[in-house]
């Protein structure tokens, strides 16, 4: 996207961000510091039972900091975790929020903070139905803490929470919903499942990528998306197969990256994505990795000028929009992520729903080529 001289434009790139091995080890005297002493954690079930997670905690009781930890949140997070995180915040009389986890539970972390002092019906705070204008109260102080490298919604100002009945994704933003402090740690990640790592670091990928081409005129954006890509072209498959320390913090720094470049824009990947979670539960990160070289081959013809520049930053031998579709094929196949939607649980009757949710969804507007309903059906089709 040019510069359209009739137009002007506003950047924001204001979060703290401590980044470094151990860095977790700062919080207590960071909440001491701020006069924090009642923090309501925000975790997973599963986070919940990790070492470095009990550590974190007893660090913080060991300063004498009162900590309630709340981890009842879904897989795909739904509005009545929300509703009763909030519950727990009031009911403990905390006064600060800390989210440790993933995307799931830092959005529904950032979600509490919002719903905390804000007395409307959460989903009135629908960004896509222009709710961002009820944001208006005070919110608590907010810390986030990323244990995986892919969402990168410790940096983010938006979360995504699920109708509890029909799984429909609603976006909750406001500038008002970025965390103060982000403490992100790399050896926090250091035990993350291969399997996660790889969905996970895809969704970075996809971030960056799709933020790369958005519509959208965001220059500073696109420098960060191609360094995102470029740092997950190097450390991705190493950090599947066989990690160390570099690959882990390269991961996890262009999974900031991508979160900070996707305020451009996403596109069609993440409108392919979002309704196999709301349909069939699938991981948000796996089903962009899937579906990513397919949307990228949909959008190349036309947009050669954007794809050789993604191509160079890969250090592909072509510099063409269809190397980079290999490529992406390649790497699925070294981090042992399925080829087709079939190997992860679409099934041929699944793909009229599906392309009518793909079509509502929000992420595709800033695709840099309009996509209608029969290019999603037609795109599920290529991908089963
Ligand atoms: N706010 C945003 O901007 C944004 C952007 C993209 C996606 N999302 C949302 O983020 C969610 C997905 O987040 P995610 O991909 O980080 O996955 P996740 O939070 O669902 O975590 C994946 C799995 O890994 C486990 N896990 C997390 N950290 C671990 C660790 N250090 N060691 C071992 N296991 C660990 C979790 O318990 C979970 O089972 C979805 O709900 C999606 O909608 C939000
Ligand atoms: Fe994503």
């Amino acid at each position: 996207m040019k510069f359209d001289t009739s137009k002007s434009y506003s950047f924001s790139f204001p979060t703290n961000i401590r980044f470094g091995i151990n860095v977790v080890s700062e919080l207590p005297a960071y909440l001491k510091a701020n006069k924090l002493k009642y923090p309501l954690i925000v975790t997973d079930p599963i986070i919940k039972e990790l070492d470095f997670f009990k550590r974190i905690i007893r660090l913080l009781g060991n300063e004498g900091i009162n900590v309630t930890v709340f981890s009842e949140i879904s897989k795909n997070p739904v509005k009545s975790d929300v509703i009763k995180g909030v519950s727990v915040f009031h009911d403990e009389e905390c006064d600060s929020i800390v989210g440790i986890g993933g995307g799931a539970a830092l959005d529904v972390a950032r979600a509490i903070v919002l719903g905390a002092y804000h007395e409307r019906d959460l989903f009135d705070y629908d960004d896509l139905i222009g709710g961002d204008k009820y944001v208006t109260e005070i919110v608590p102080h907010f810390v986030t803490i990323p244990t995986t490298s892919g969402t990168g919604s410790e940096v983010g100002r938006s979360a995504i929470i699920s109708e509890d009945e029909s799984k429909k994704k609603r976006i909750l933003f406001s500038p008002k919903l970025l965390a103060t402090q982000v403490f992100a740690d790399p050896a926090l990640t250091y035990d993350l499942p291969a399997n996660v790592t790889a969905a996970t670091g895809m969704d970075a990928l996809t971030h960056n990528m799709e933020a790369f081409i958005a519509k959208n005129f965001n220059p500073l954006c696109e420098g960060i998306a191609l360094e995102g890509i470029r740092l997950i072209s190097e450390n991705l498959e190493q950090a599947v197969n066989n990690p160390n320390e570099t690959s882990r913090a390269n991961m996890l720094m262009a999974s900031m990256m991508g979160a900070i470049a996707f305020q451009k824009g996403l596109g069609v990947v993440h409108s392919l994505a979002h309704p196999l979670s709301s349909l069939l539960d699938t991981h948000h990160g796996l089903a962009n990795a899937v579906n990513i070289p397919y949307g990228m081959k949909f959008n190349y013809p036309g947009f050669e000028a954007h794809f050789e520049r993604i191509a160079k930053t890969l250090n592909l031998k072509e510099e063409t929009g269809e190397a980079v579709v290999s490529w992406l094929f390649e790497l699925n196949s070294k981090i042992n992520i399925p080829h087709k939607l079939s190997a992860i649980g679409v099934k041929p009757e699944h793909i009229e729903t599906l392309a009518d949710l793909a079509f509502a969804d929000f992420a595709h507007p800033n695709n840099p080529k309009p996509v209608s309903r029969e290019d999603f059906k037609q795109l599920y089709l290529e991908a089963l």
